[in-house]
């Protein structure tokens, strides 16, 4: 799949650096040529010339060297790769990256270049979840910058926790959805509604659900990233806007239908949000008060519309892809299947949200999708990458395939 695809491999300096080995035996294997960058912590864990024996290239690591900037200078060392990789991305290079330095020839690579950027964190997990990288990581998706991983298990440090690197095989997997030859959807419009809803109870109080937007966010970035013209309609949610798209934000079931319908035809529409069912019949106009000795206020419910049912209406604004998601605590597979039928939607996304998966908030997700023509089981994958998967397959629906970057 990779045939003939450039990649510029930047190996920053932590434990992780060990599995470049087997990152760069594994693009290799897929046909794709790989030249290496060594920062000066890299090269404390892994040697130039394993990587360069691995690559059969040579590999750069100082910015200085003459022979270097005549032969390959770093805006030359990036103009030529389809696509960067930095494995391990350790704190400090994160760090290095969002705040703009080209104190080294890796971090001067990284700002001359106008090519996709993949990174896979790697670090300790108090490291990973400091609030100084938290901001870096979101600074850098804004900027378009892919992430894959880290994922949760033991770590060097004999800690537990997310941080570790992601496996060679995935970040493959994740370059293989970058560089996808799959359709493109150029030219197309994309619905994705995302977040929980909050259904006011009164100015203060209101009623929602533990949704991060998380997914939902995703499959807007990896839509927008194949060239779709995406409408975000998302309920309050922490997670950054994704880059490229436009985001409409909501608090209600009714504000969120208002802002689909108001984005008019669509090809595709998505809809990730959790919704919430009900919504309170009458909401006060002024805070409840309470009043000693008197019983708690009854709360009346009334259903909010459906706007996956909605949207999914035969009629000439249809659009000629409608997804929903059913998030199920048990029997997943045969409640996705009626939840297609019953909504008149073409895809239902199932996954399982008991409490164990860690779902709900989580970066991993377990789905099956399920289609008019079956139901497929897919992987375990970062949320990130369900969203490439599930936009690859949307681009699938619509024209012929042809060539194209997932980050152009
Ligand atoms: O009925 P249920 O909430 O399980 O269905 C989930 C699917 O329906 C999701 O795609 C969700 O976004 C959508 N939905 C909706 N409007 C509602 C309730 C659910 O669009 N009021």
């Amino acid at each position: 799949m990779l045939n003939g695809k450039r990649i510029l491999l930047i190996v920053a300096g932590g434990i992780a650096a060990f599995k470049c080995h087997d990152l760069i035996r594994r693009l290799r294997g897929q046909g794709a040529h790989v030249r290496c960058v060594l920062t000066e912590a890299g090269a404390r864990f892994v040697t130039p010339l394993s990587l360069q024996a691995l690559s059969e290239d040579k590999v750069y690591t100082d910015m200085f060297s003459l022979t270097d900037e005549s032969e390959m200078g770093h805006i030359e060392l990036s103009r030529e790769a389809d696509l960067l990789v930095v494995a391990p991305a350790t704190a400090n290079i994160l760090a290095r990256m969002a705040a703009g330095m080209a104190d080294d020839l890796a971090a001067t690579v990284l700002l001359a270049t106008d090519k996709p950027v993949l990174a896979a964190p790697a670090m300790n997990v108090r490291m990973w979840t400091h609030a100084a990288t938290v901001a870096n990581v979101e600074t850098l998706k804004k900027r378009g910058v892919t992430f894959v991983g880290p994922n949760d298990g033991a770590m060097a440090c004999n800690e537990y926790g997310p941080g570790r690197m992601s496996e060679p095989a995935e970040i493959v997997t994740a370059i293989d959805a970058m560089l996808a030859t799959t359709g493109s959807l150029t030219g197309k419009r994309a619905l994705v509604t995302s977040g929980p809803t909050r259904e006011a109870l009164d100015p203060v109080r209101y009623i929602s659900n533990h949704s991060s937007g998380k997914q939902g966010h995703a499959i807007a970035a990896a839509l927008a990233k194949l060239g779709a013209d995406v409408t975000l309609v998302s309920g309050p949610v922490s997670v950054a806007d994704p880059f490229g798209v436009k985001v409409v934000k909501i608090d209600s079931a009714d504000q969120m239908l208002a802002a689909c319908l108001a984005a008019g035809a669509v090809d595709v529409a998505v809809c990730a949000a959790a919704v919430a069912d009900w919504k309170a019949a009458k909401p006060a106009d002024a805070k409840i008060k309470k009043k000693a000795g008197a019983p708690p206020p009854a709360l009346e419910l009334t259903p909010n519309p459906d706007i996956l049912a909605t949207l999914s209406q035969p009629g000439p604004q249809r659009p000629r892809l409608v997804v929903g998601f059913a998030a199920e605590t048990e029997n997943l597979v045969a409640n996705a299947v009626d939840k297609r039928t019953r909504k008149g939607c073409d895809w239902i996304v199932a996954n399982d949200v008991s409490p164990a998966t860690g779902t709900f908030g989580g970066e991993r997700n377990t789905v099956h999708l399920v289609t008019g023509e079956g139901v497929e089981e897919w992987p375990t994958l970062a949320k990130d990458e369900v969203a490439v998967r599930l936009a690859n397959r949307i681009a699938g629906q619509f024209g012929p395939p042809r060539s194209i970057k997932a980050a152009e």
